[in-house]
């Protein structure tokens, strides 16, 4: 409809809200347990196409690369629509009404646990795309985000917060086990796993890869227009993409933006977490052959 500018949600103090569903701590401010529930007990149809994402793993990136693939490079709709609309979150309690008139293919987003997912995703045909990012680079990005975002809890020190991290007691759960649940599922989805390096080093052939996983042929120029507009600076000046819209009292812009810094770990190969898949792959996670972070953990 592109006429919600600003998805709406509970009012809030930081830290006042806090729903647990399936033992994972999520914003009261945009879950309740029906939210939830309606996520659990989602219809998808064939069509459909689902983000995953542990948080800060290339999310929103991911939902303007589909946007300009599905609009055959036409910026129109990444620029004049929120992204929570283009690709609601399907937790979110706004969701049931975003997708009221949506068309097909829908597009929706997940920071979901694969095992919430699963049983639904498992009856239907709809296409999941898993984002996985460097985890380093993640708890640095969430961190920064919880300054940003009312809705979580005050990290207090980076410390503190990477214990949290690797505890899996932060909102939204455990990286580790968000990406090796997500991974557990490749036999039994029709799923393709991209990651937020690989965006970086070769966004060009990584949207062709989509296209062709998603059968949605790429018309002349769409690669072009992809590039120049999913770049990082032309993604942090897209008001329909960069959360400036959200107002202060949900998002204190004051205390930094969400387009924070776009950069990757460059020795984190683009697919070293798929290999970590492999049983008894001599270096999972890290293509320097040292002990990635999360080499003990996955
Ligand atoms: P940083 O905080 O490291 O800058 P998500 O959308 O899953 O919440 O992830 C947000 C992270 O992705 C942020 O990371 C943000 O800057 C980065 N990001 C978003 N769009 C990007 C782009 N076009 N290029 C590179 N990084 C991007």
């Amino acid at each position: 409809s592109g006429s919600r500018r600003v998805p709406p949600g509970r009012a809030m103090e930081r830290m006042e809200v806090t729903e647990t569903f399936a033992g994972i701590a999520l914003p009261g401010h945009l879950h309740t347990q029906e939210s939830l529930g309606f996520a659990a007990a989602f219809t998808f149809r064939p069509t459909d196409v689902l983000i995953a994402t542990y948080p800060k793993s290339g999310t929103t990136w991911m939902q303007e690369i589909l946007t300009l693939l599905f609009s055959l490079g036409d910026a129109r709709p990444a620029k004049t629509i929120p992204n929570w609309e283009r690709a609601p979150w399907l937790e979110q309690i706004y969701c049931r009404e975003a997708l009221q008139d949506t068309e097909t293919p829908r597009l929706l987003t997940t920071h979901l646990p694969a095992h919430v997912l699963a049983p639904a995703l498992q009856r239907s045909k709809a296409k999941v795309i898993y984002v996985a990012r460097n985890p380093k680079d993640v708890a640095v990005s969430f961190y920064h985000f919880h300054h940003l975002a009312k809705f979580l809890p005050d990290p207090s020190s980076f410390d503190d917060f990477l214990t949290q991290f690797l505890e899996g007691t932060v909102h939204y759960g455990s990286w580790f086990d968000h990406v090796k649940g997500w991974l557990g599922q490749r036999h039994l989805l029709d799923i393709l796993y991209v990651t937020y390096e690989e965006l970086h080093q070769d966004l060009r052939g990584t949207a062709q890869r989509l296209s062709t996983f998603l059968g949605c042929p790429l018309a002349p120029g769409t690669l072009a227009a992809l590039e120049q507009h999913c770049s990082f600076s032309a993604m942090r000046d897209n008001t329909m993409a960069n959360y400036s819209l959200i107002p202060n009292e949900i998002m204190d812009h004051s205390q930094g933006r969400f387009m924070r810094k776009g950069q990757g770990e460059l020795g984190w190969g683009a697919r070293g977490v798929w290999e970590c898949s492999i049983p008894d792959s001599p270096s999972p996670l890290s293509h320097r052959g040292g002990r990635g972070l999360a080499q003990p953990l996955l």
